[in-house]
């Protein structure tokens, strides 16, 4: 029977680590700011948006959500992000995606500026995660993988990590992420035009996916013994529940946990981590600022 790897913990001893830098930072002067713009009014967007705010706040950090009309004009969302792009008070700035069908979420992504994207999702810092140049943010949910396997003290050097799915917010930087030197895993990625995945699956010591497909992974595709990490999140109809839906991964996680030997379970499992790790990307981007001031101070200063 595998060990249920709950997220929701290792969440609240990094979310405390974040609260404590926090504190830290606010003592010399720097109170670390997110923004999350949120355009339109996607039901879902507007669950993780408070969210995110909540957890900001939680952490002592300040939070500020930008709310704008479904029909902003391309213009519009521009302006509010070169603002908080120019706004000292803001480390980080969150473009909560999907935006609505008539804006292609690619330049408004790529105006973000670097230092403040703590998405990962402007090219200057998909190529620094891909390089493994530390001074870029990657995105939250691969993060949130490599802190799980560290925390749960899951081996990688030398094992062979298969990753189901090619998103780049996602797969991606999980495949660098996992080869760099360090965690040095191989990496084998699969994706939905793989003909059959199972024979890959099979060989994986560590087993990650992230498809949205409920049920795609079943026991007889797992490794006995293997670490599997489930990050799809779909929303299934469920009269019992009083939301009339509940949240369920890829992976037929009762089934499936008689093989593993460690299995994170939808929800309570990658969910929790995207956020914290969203947050100690937000810390990460205030540290930095504050020490550019610094140094654009003492530079200042010696200058007078
Ligand atoms: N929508 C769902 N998840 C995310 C995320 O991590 N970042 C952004 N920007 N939008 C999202």
């Amino acid at each position: 029977m595998a060990r249920i790897i709950s997220g929701t913990e290792i969440s609240r001893t990094i979310r405390a680590e974040v609260a404590a830098e926090v504190a830290l930072l606010r003592g010399e002067g720097t109170v670390p700011g997110l923004a999350v713009v949120l355009v339109g009014a996607d039901p879902a967007s507007e669950v993780y948006v408070r969210m995110k705010a909540k957890a900001c706040r939680e952490a002592g950090m300040q939070d500020r959500t930008l709310k704008l009309p479904a029909e902003v004009t391309a213009d519009e969302l521009f302006g509010v992000i070169d603002g908080l792009n120019a706004d000292p008070g803001i480390h980080g700035i969150l473009l909560q995606l999907p935006l609505p069908a008539h804006l292609n979420p690619k330049p408004f992504l790529e105006r973000i500026h670097p230092a403040k994207d703590v998405d990962g999702f402007h090219p200057l810092n998909v190529g620094r995660a891909f390089i493994g140049d530390p001074r870029g943010f990657v995105p939250a949910t691969p993060a949130g993988i490599m802190e799980i396997l560290r925390r749960e003290a899951i081996p990688t050097h030398g094992r062979h990590a298969v990753i189901v799915g090619r998103s780049l917010i996602v797969s991606k930087p999980l495949m660098s992420l996992l080869m760099a030197p360090g965690p040095n895993a191989g990496v084998t990625l699969v994706h939905r035009h793989t003909p059959d995945i199972a024979p890959h699956t099979r060989m994986a010591d560590i087993l990650v996916v992230a498809v949205g497909k409920p049920g795609l992974i079943t026991a007889d595709m797992v490794k006995p013994g293997a670490t599997v990490i489930d990050v799809g999140t779909t929303r299934v109809a469920d009269e019992a529940d009083p939301r009339g839906y509940r949240i369920v991964g890829d992976v037929d996680f009762d089934a499936v946990s008689e093989v593993a030997g460690a299995i994170t379970p939808v929800p309570g499992g990658v969910g929790p981590m995207t956020i914290t790790m969203l947050l100690r990307n937000t810390v990460d981007a205030a540290k930095r600022a504050h020490t550019r001031e610094r140094r654009g101070g003492a530079r200042r200063s010696t200058r007078r």
